[in-house]
């Protein structure tokens, strides 16, 4: 099946740099958010990165206006009706999905193609709400999306084979390498990822280290690009600790429990990169200080 146009739902940090990714790949996208200055920042976003592109010659100044041009953006669920695909990237809440999943089930035409970039929601409980579990999967991405190469493909109980290859196949025409695995909490990617971070927290909670020293740790030891910690900030601590509850809740294992430390974070609105504070204190999405000690 022939993707030619794809819908975004959600204009977060995930929906922007998925819309990048596919209008960059020539499909035309339609971002779809409630909130239309959210729209229109997310644009901006989208061109700022496609011109930093450009300043490292790693795409034409010509083709900016062109994959600007295919990006259009709508307030409601129904700008997205003719998409051959939808990857809804919304925040992680069970509730919201399930609604937005309901009316793009009754509104896209019966061949076309749901997903989810949920990081932890059971596919199958979207894929029941859409109405259409055969053509609908987990398409997760992983953050920044433009630059990392992973897509975890996650079937739903009921999706189609027919379904899985074409979002496989969309995956790699991205130049992504598409991986796939079953239904159950967090996944792999986070059920592998949210218990490193977590026990990264509970590590700097029993004052075994400081948070420079521990992501030095990591980050030497393992060759990762960035200490746990800083992941945590990056990817937002409130969606670690999401991700931490579902799988708690999923498995029914004490070994999930979020740290206490996380919680009183999140509790204190200190969420990492997006409110400027978390671990450490960050400035135009660069660390520049640490702010636990
Ligand atoms: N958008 C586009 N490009 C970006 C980017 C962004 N947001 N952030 C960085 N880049 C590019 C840079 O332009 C640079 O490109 P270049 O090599 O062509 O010059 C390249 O990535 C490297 O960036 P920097 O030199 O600025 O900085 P780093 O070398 O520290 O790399 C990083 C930044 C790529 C973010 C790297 O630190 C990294 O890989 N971190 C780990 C990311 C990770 O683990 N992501 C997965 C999170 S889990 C997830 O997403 C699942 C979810 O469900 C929670």
């Amino acid at each position: 099946m022939a993707i030619e146009t794809v819908g975004v739902i959600g204009t977060g940090t995930m929906g922007n740099g998925i819309a990048q990714v596919f209008a960059q790949n020539g499909q035309k996208v339609v971002m779809v958010d409630i909130n239309g200055e959210r729209l229109d920042a997310a644009r901006k976003i989208i061109e700022a990165s496609l011109n930093r592109l450009v300043k490292k010659e790693k795409l034409a100044a010509d083709q900016v206006q062109p994959i600007m041009d295919r990006l259009t953006t709508s307030t409601e669920l129904a700008g997205a009706k003719d998409a051959d695909f939808v990857v809804e990237a919304v925040t992680e809440d069970e509730e919201l999905k399930c609604k937005i999943h309901k009316e793009l089930g009754g509104l896209l035409r019966p061949e076309g193609i749901i997903s989810s970039n949920t990081s932890s929601i059971p596919i199958t409980l979207l894929a029941t709400a859409s109405g259409r579990p055969e053509r609908f999967i987990g398409m997760h991405f992983m953050n920044p999306v433009p630059v990392m190469k992973l897509v975890e493909v996650i079937r739903g109980h009921d999706t189609s084979d027919e379904t899985t290859q074409t979002t496989v196949d969309l995956a790699k025409s991205l130049g992504k390498t598409p991986v796939e695995c079953r239904d159950f909490p967090g996944f792999v990617a986070n059920r592998i990822l949210m218990p490193i971070i977590n026990e990264a927290i509970y590590t700097l909670y029993e004052g075994i280290a400081g948070v420079e020293e521990i992501d030095t740790i990591a980050k030497l030891g393992f060759a990762h690009p960035m200490g746990p910690l800083q992941l945590a900030d990056f990817i937002g601590l409130d969606v670690c600790l999401a991700i931490m509850r579902v799988l708690q809740e999923g498995f029914g294992d004490p070994k999930f429990r979020p740290c206490p430390l996380l919680v009183q974070l999140v509790t204190a609105g200190h969420l990492g990169d997006k409110t400027g504070r978390g671990f450490y204190t960050w400035e135009n999405h660069k660390v520049s200080g640490v702010a636990y000690t």
